[in-house]
């Protein structure tokens, strides 16, 4: 019995537990699927699989951690440029995906959102998308936010085209804002004002780069990066990415206050 302190009545570990519900955001830059599925001998296409297998452990994982939103990286603005089978296979993928899921996001009462230019995914994942969406827009539970066609300039500059547009019809004074108005405007603007700043951002596959995702909310989010291809990552390796994060200072810029 001498564990049994750590572990709260669900049996989840209670120092994680207690470290997910501070959190208000977490996002993984899923990384690494083709390369995992390499080096076993096997097609991008079946790492790309195994990764829905990650995906599955994670959200569930992160849901009955308590986690407020889990955003993940799934498809950006660049990855068109990868060969057509390959866009054809993870859009395939993506739209069994959001229906074999429904069940799942329902019984862990998880609220499935998404960010990007929705309009440009085809028009079966986009109507898959949306009955999803609609499914689970009820669940009281975590927001996981799908990054779709996502691409973090291509955000910002959305943004900056709405708020032109608005100064334009005259609905907001842009030359009468002060600097906090104006940074309040452009983030009503984003694709999904409600979201909150990145408290941590995992990225698997040992690269360390943002990939043009989520510059806005990053500013002053924590990296954890690790080595194995996103098919590996489960439920333990999301503990351990908070368990990192909790041991990082954060200033803000300011100091630490003794
Ligand atoms: C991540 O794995 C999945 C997507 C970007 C859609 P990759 O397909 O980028 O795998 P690697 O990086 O080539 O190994
Ligand atoms: C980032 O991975 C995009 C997603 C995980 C969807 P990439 O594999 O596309 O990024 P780069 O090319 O290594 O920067
Ligand atoms: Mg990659």
């Amino acid at each position: 019995m001498a564990a049994a302190a750590d572990f709260s009545s669900n049996g989840l570990p209670a120092d994680v537990v207690a470290i997910a519900r501070s959190v208000r955001h977490v996002a993984i830059i899923m990384d690494g699927n083709g390369r995992w599925a390499r080096a076993r001998g096997l097609k991008r296409i079946q790492g790309h699989e195994h990764g829905v297998e990650s995906v599955r452990a994670v959200t569930r994982h992160a849901a009955r951690l308590g986690l407020a939103q889990l955003t993940l990286f799934a498809f950006s603005t660049e990855n068109w440029k990868r060969p057509r089978t390959e866009v054809r296979t993870l859009m395939r993928l993506l739209k069994r995906y959001l229906i074999d899921e429904r069940g799942e996001l329902m019984q862990n009462r998880v609220r499935l959102t998404s960010i990007g230019r929705i309009a440009g995914l085809p028009k079966d994942v986009r109507r898959a998308l949306r009955d999803t969406e609609a499914l689970t827009a009820g669940n009281p539970g975590m927001v996981l936010c799908l990054a779709l066609n996502y691409g973090a300039r291509q955000e910002l500059a959305d943004a900056a085209r709405r708020l032109a547009l608005d100064a334009l019809a005259g609905r907001v004074r842009v030359d009468a804002l002060d600097d906090d108005a104006l940074e309040a405007e452009l983030a009503r603007r984003l694709y999904q004002p409600e979201m909150p700043p990145l408290d941590l951002l995992i990225r698997t596959a040992g690269e360390k780069r943002l990939s043009n995702f989520l510059l806005w909310q990053m500013s002053y989010g924590e990296f954890h990066c690790c080595d194995m291809g996103w098919p590996e990552f489960r439920e333990e390796d999301l503990e351990e990415a908070l368990r990192d994060y909790a041991r990082r200072t954060r200033t803000f810029g300011g100091l630490v206050r003794r």
